[in-house]
Formats: C-alpha cells, structure tokens, sequence
C-alpha cells in the first residue's frame, strides 16, 4: 500500500481519540458486572489502568524452558514485583505459595506440545477449578488463519460464557502461527474477533508499524505479548511504544526471566509501563539496579 493510503486508512482509526468508558476506568468495561470489574481492577491499576502481567505458562506445551526449569527458586520471588502474574494450576499449587495475594490468570487451554500442530487446543481447566484457585482472570490461545482456527474460537467463546456465568474476566491470547504474516491487518482482525465475540481484555504483539489502529480498533484493553528475548533496550522501548500507542500494559516472559537481571528487568519495565519512564532512563534504571544486586550478592554470606 502507497504511504498516502496508509495513512487515510490509519485516519479511521481515529487513534488520536481514546475511546469513553464512563463510570469506570477500563476500556469496554463499564457494562460489566460488579464481580467482574473488581477482579479487572486487581489486575488492571486503577490509578494508571494499565498492568505489569508475568507470563510464566510456558510450560503448558513446550516443558522446562529456559529461565523456568525450577519456579521455586527463580521464578515466584519475581512474582512479588508483578502487578499479575499468569500461568498454569499445575504450577501454582505445585510451586506458588498461597500466601502470595498477587491475581492469577489462569491459562485454560492446551493439548498439542510443541512436537505436534498447536492450533488443535482444547480447553484445558473447569471453571469450578478456576473459582477453587480464586482466579482474577481465565486465558487461552485463539490462533485465528491457524489450522484449528474455530475451534480455537469455540473454546474462547466456551470460556466466555463460563467467565460471565461467575464474573471472571477472559483474556485473549491472539497467537501467531509460524509462517503467518504479523502486521497490523493481521492482528486487527485478531484482536477485533475475541473482543466481538466476548473476551474482556486481550493479549497480543507489537508491531512496529500500525499498532495504533490495532489498539484503536479494539474495544477492549490490549496486553502486549513480550515475545523471544531480545536486547534489553530494544525490550523495553517495545514496551515503551506499545503503551504509547494504546497498550494497557504488557504481559512478559522470557525478557524478564531469561534476562541477566530478572529482578532489574521487570522493576525497569513496570516504570515504563505506570511511569511512561522513557526507553534509555529505564535502561539506565535496569543498569543501576542490576550492578547493586551484583554487589549485595558478592556481599552477602556464603
Ligand atoms: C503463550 C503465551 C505466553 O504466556 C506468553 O506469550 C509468553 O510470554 P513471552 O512471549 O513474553 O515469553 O501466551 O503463547
């Protein structure tokens, strides 16, 4: 497409005019049940209306991946730095101590492992299990232009339905095949379908050109996905443009614990996500905190 025609399309997206929600902070969400809007309000700070969500799943279908092999350990002091944190019911009544008050997205779906086709999910956890957890949210995958795409959708719009029954929110993780093209046309479409068809909030990817009419068109709040681990700098100013351009909050993985200063990381990243800190203050910040962790460790007793 010519520049002038992508930016008289761009104007239709009216990106410039956030969209009303009144009596309530949340995008799309004013109509809600009370049940609903206070688990979304512990997800979602009411004073900034945007998350730092820890997505800690990955396990579901590719196992112990790297920077998860022991959650225990590493992994569930992180969690006290996150605004939510989202993951499996394995692994939070395994390895997440009850004491730990931070709301959970439960990951609902799964099936294939990452040996086998991963758009042919199911839903993978009873809405009875997800009360018994006191989750604040229920999410799964919905691969849209993927092999099993409506099936993917029935389990969302499965999921939907039970949510709304209880008053859990549902988020939408809009997944990308291997070969399918990531752009903004794409993840519109994506986006769009689960906030049509009843997700509450949804999670998807940065896209450098277009994310703006990707949140734009969307009437509920968007997570940005984190993705494969990249530079830190390059990390955080993802996450810096994602809010800019109409993200509610990110929900990363693999660049904060695969990262050579978790904790530093995700510190850096909430500033850029409740703080709009900008991408080289937040590096410097992540710099900063992860020289005096080296240090308090080469201090602290063997
Ligand atoms: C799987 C998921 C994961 O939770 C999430 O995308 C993984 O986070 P990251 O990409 O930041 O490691 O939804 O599709």
């Amino acid at each position: 497409m010519a520049d002038t025609d992508a930016a008289k399309e761009a104007k239709r997206f009216y990106d410039n005019i956030p969209m009303e929600s009144p009596g309530f902070f949340l995008k799309g969400a004013s109509s809600l049940d009370w049940g609903m809007k206070n688990r979304l309000a512990r997800i979602f700070n009411p004073d900034t209306g945007r998350t730092v969500m820890f997505a800690i799943d990955h396990g579901y279908f590719q196992g112990p991946t790297t920077g998860l092999e022991r959650i225990d350990l590493t992994i569930v002091p992180l969690m006290y730095y996150a605004d939510a944190i989202m993951l499996t019911r394995g692994i939070l009544r395994t390895s997440v101590p009850p004491t730990l008050t931070k709301p959970v997205v439960m990951r609902c779906s799964g099936g294939p492992s990452i040996l086998k086709e991963l758009s042919n999910e199911e839903l993978a956890v009873d809405i009875e299990d997800a009360i018994r957890m006191n989750v604040a949210a229920i999410t799964l995958q919905v691969f849209i232009g993927g092999e099993f795409e409506t099936r993917s959708v029935h389990n969302m719009t499965r999921l939907v339905d039970m949510g709304l029954r209880y008053g859990i929110p549902t988020m939408a993780v809009t997944a990308v095949g291997k070969d399918m093209v990531r752009d903004a046309r794409y993840f519109r479409l994506a986006c769009r379908i689960c906030a049509e068809l009843g997700a509450q909030f949804v999670k998807t990817y940065y896209i450098a050109d277009g994310f703006e009419t990707v949140t734009a068109s969307c009437p509920v709040p968007i997570v940005m996905a984190g993705g494969k681990k990249i530079p830190v700098l390059d990390a955080l100013t993802m996450a810096h443009r994602a809010i800019q351009e109409g993200a509610s909050g990110v929900d990363m993985g693999r660049n904060i614990f695969q990262s050579e200063a978790p904790t530093a990381m995700i510190q850096a990243v909430h500033k850029v996500v409740h703080e709009d800190l900008k991408p080289r203050e937040a590096n410097e910040l992540y710099e900063t905190l992860k020289n005096e962790q080296k240090k308090s460790e080469i201090g602290s007793p063997i």
